[in-house]
């Protein structure tokens, strides 16, 4: 081992979306932009397939190029609308394209391709989407048109947290289908956390990113036990003593308040181990949590090791669990000594550390 690895691991991937598929009753559109959060785009769309899903939602025309060499088949939602210039692309591709904006929308007609497209409203999220009043000029502007409608969305803000502004966007969603015509249109509103809502059978599609990396996200409690698809293991590299008083790392943070052994270990925040992991993160060494002892820096942390059985090529737990599966360490756990959020963690995960996939 170089540096350190990244095990992905397949049969907890189809674990959850076994679960969520059961749990959701609607047809699953896996997320798997940014390399599918960090676990690889080729391993997570392989996987979904064995599970017959069948969209794939992501965030650039390269994301969609990498989804397409697997199959020809799926189909793939760019979840916001590319620049003029690719827009040949995805019609070579069959990519089909989240559309809001009227004058983007005459220029797709203009070129005369029978583009497949999703037409978004913005509930609340004010990101992107068309204005509410603004849904019946742009839909009847695709419907009257060469472009094939097959998809109306939205996308929530506080799905994790607010069920109750959720449930007030959808009310706003619901009013503007009441006019149309749905019935043979993807009507897809929800996010992981959303998808445990149970809204309404009018919604028949999911787009669901953490919750198949086995993240479990929502303001109502679930018992779903979701299980985490990456581990990270590196190891000891080298192993040091040093005084009470003295400091290791940069900016010498802290002074030691005690004789140690300290262990290196060939990880740092250019893998995406984050920088702030210092001063609250743990790693896992011998069955026991060992804290940070000092910065993480670009390739390499330093941890306190006083208290364990430590040599140099020790496996070092950086996520996931122990040995002996007493202890571990989550995404989320992460996260908190970073004041930040999973998706984060996962989606930083650099492609310096070696994927291996487990099953
Ligand atoms: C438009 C859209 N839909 C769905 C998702 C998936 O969200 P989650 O990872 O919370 O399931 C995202 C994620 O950023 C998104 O931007």
């Amino acid at each position: 081992m170089d540096r350190g690895f990244i095990y992905v691991n397949s049969k907890n991937l189809i674990h959850n979306l076994d679960l969520i598929q059961k749990n959701i009753n609607k047809q699953l559109c896996l997320v798997v932009k940014a390399s599918a959060y960090g676990h690889g785009i080729n391993w997570a769309v392989k996987n979904a397939i064995k599970k017959n899903i069948s969209w794939f939602a992501v965030a650039s025309i390269n994301e969609a190029i990498e989804v397409r060499s697997i199959s020809d088949e799926v189909n793939i939602l760019l979840l916001s609308e590319p620049s003029e210039s690719e827009i040949s692309k995805v019609y070579e591709l069959g990519i089909d394209l989240t559309v809001y904006n009227s004058d983007f929308i005459k220029n797709l007609i203009k070129s005369g391709h029978n583009f497949n497209v999703h037409l978004k409203v913005d509930t609340g999220m004010h990101r992107i989407g068309c204005e509410p009043e603004k849904f019946y000029e742009i839909y009847n502007l695709i419907i009257n048109s060469n472009l094939k409608l097959r998809g109306i969305c939205t996308h929530f803000p506080t799905a994790d947290v607010d069920s109750e502004f959720t449930f007030s966007a959808v009310e706003k969603f619901r009013k503007l289908l009441e006019k149309i015509n749905i019935s043979d249109l993807l009507i897809h509103v929800d996010n992981s956390a959303s998808s445990f809502y149970n809204f309404d059978n009018i919604f028949n599609l999911s787009r669901i990113g953490i919750a198949a990396y086995g993240v479990s996200i929502s303001a109502q409690k679930t018992n779903l036990k979701l299980l985490p698809t990456m581990e990270i293991k590196t190891r000891i590299s080298n192993i040091q003593m040093r005084s009470i008083g003295e400091s290791v790392s940069y900016g010498h943070a802290l002074i030691l308040e005690r004789d140690s052994v300290i262990a290196t270990a060939p990880i740092g925040y250019a893998d995406g181990y984050p920088w702030n992991s210092f001063p609250d993160g743990k790693v896992i060494i011998s069955n026991k949590f060992c804290k940070l002892i000092g910065r993480v820096t670009m390739d390499q942390i330093l941890i306190d090791v006083t208290d364990v059985e430590a040599k140099i090529n020790d496996e070092v737990v950086i996520l996931g669990k122990s040995q002996n599966n007493e202890i571990s360490i989550d995404v989320k756990d992460i996260a908190d000594w970073n004041k930040t959020i999973p998706w984060e963690i996962l989606t930083n995960m650099s492609k310096r550390l070696e994927r291996v996939e487990i099953d």
